[in-house]
């Protein structure tokens, strides 16, 4: 078990020691998915990554709750919503944790690009609790004049804005869009600007962040997904820098039930970053499978693996990549 970090300098809440194990949590949840890439079992990948994701945070110095997690305690057998997790409750420092062990369950069922064992933490209260209904969701990289994106906006307005403040045509900008029929005319909007669509087949927490990577070529990213994936994704964004914007959106009845009891009063707000993810946070992923962010877990000889990952403070900006080399025990 991780021993407490006694230095009283590096006593926030989330304690710098805690930044890096973060790294170590998602590494097992990768990991552990890893063995399911391309084995056509959506459920048993994520299964195996939630488990491993669990025992991994159970090893941790800290008071930790599951706020935004695998679904709600009825439904989801670990790491629900409310779920204690860490090896101090009641003497560990508090923390919110937001996390999806295998983000992307059918990419990695079919070893698909994109695949990631995510997390966020934070201070108590400092992540919304997102209810599991979709998210409207706009987001930019680092660089751009402070509210450059709105929601209430057309997809036009936004688009020429950005265009304009990149100093390129509308025609110029690649956006990054979950290929879903519910937006056909989102997609239509776009090639109409003459825009370049990077249609991802799932896994729009790596396609917001992609925004943030000018490697990706990938401007802005649009359209409806999860709306944990969207405080996920916030919280990285409050770390490295770019702007996201996002509004809860409901089916039905039970869906705005669901939100209210999670103490969500304004059901039409639309969500800055700031609000998505307060305060100091912490995120950190880990590939499972290749993509544009990070590589996926290898096998290699004699068994050894490798993981790629990355761990960001929103309080410090520091963004690091870790490489790990994962031997049986001698
Ligand atoms: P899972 O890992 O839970 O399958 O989520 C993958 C994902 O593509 C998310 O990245 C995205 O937010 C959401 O599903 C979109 O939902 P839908 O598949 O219903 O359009």
């Amino acid at each position: 078990m991780t021993a407490p970090n006694h230095n009283p300098a590096a006593s926030q809440v989330l304690d710098r020691v805690l930044v890096l194990e973060m790294v170590r949590v998602t590494e097992a949840a990768a990991i552990g998915a890893s063995k399911l890439i391309g084995r056509g079992d959506e459920k048993a990948a994520d299964a195996a990554a939630v488990e491993a994701m669990r025992a991994a945070f159970n090893e941790l110095w800290m008071d930790g709750t599951v706020v935004i997690g695998e679904g709600e305690r009825d439904e989801a057998p670990m790491l629900y919503i409310g779920e204690k997790v860490g090896a101090a409750p009641g003497t560990g420092p508090k923390i919110d944790i937001a996390l999806d062990p295998l983000e992307g369950t059918t990419i990695t069922a079919k070893a698909g690009p994109n695949a990631l064992a995510v997390l966020a933490v934070a201070e108590e209260g400092g992540l919304l609790n997102a209810p599991d209904v979709y998210m409207d969701k706009m987001a930019v990289g680092p660089g751009y004049p402070e509210g450059i994106i709105d929601l209430d906006k057309s997809v036009s307005d936004n688009v020429r804005a950005v265009a304009a403040a990149k100093g390129v045509e509308p025609g110029d900008i690649i956006v990054c869009v979950l290929d879903r029929p519910r937006h056909t005319d989102l997609i239509a909007e776009l090639r109409a600007l003459g825009c370049g669509i990077n249609l991802i087949p799932d896994g729009d927490v790596a396609g917001v962040i992609a925004v943030t990577n000018e490697e990706t070529g990938v401007d802005m990213y649009m359209g409806s997904g999860g709306a944990p994936e969207g405080v996920l994704a916030a919280a990285a964004l409050r770390c490295v820098g770019g702007q996201f914007k996002g509004r809860l959106l409901f089916r039905n009845e039970d869906e705005k039930a669901r939100a209210r009891k999670w103490g969500i009063t304004d059901l039409n707000k639309q969500y800055d970053l700031k609000e998505l993810a307060k305060g100091d946070c912490i995120f950190a992923a880990t590939g499972v499978t290749d993509g544009s962010l990070l590589d996926g877990v290898k096998i290699h000889k004699n068994g050894v693996m490798t993981t790629e990952s990355v761990v960001m403070r929103a309080s410090s900006g520091t963004v690091r990549w870790v490489k790990g080399e994962h031997r049986k025990p001698r």
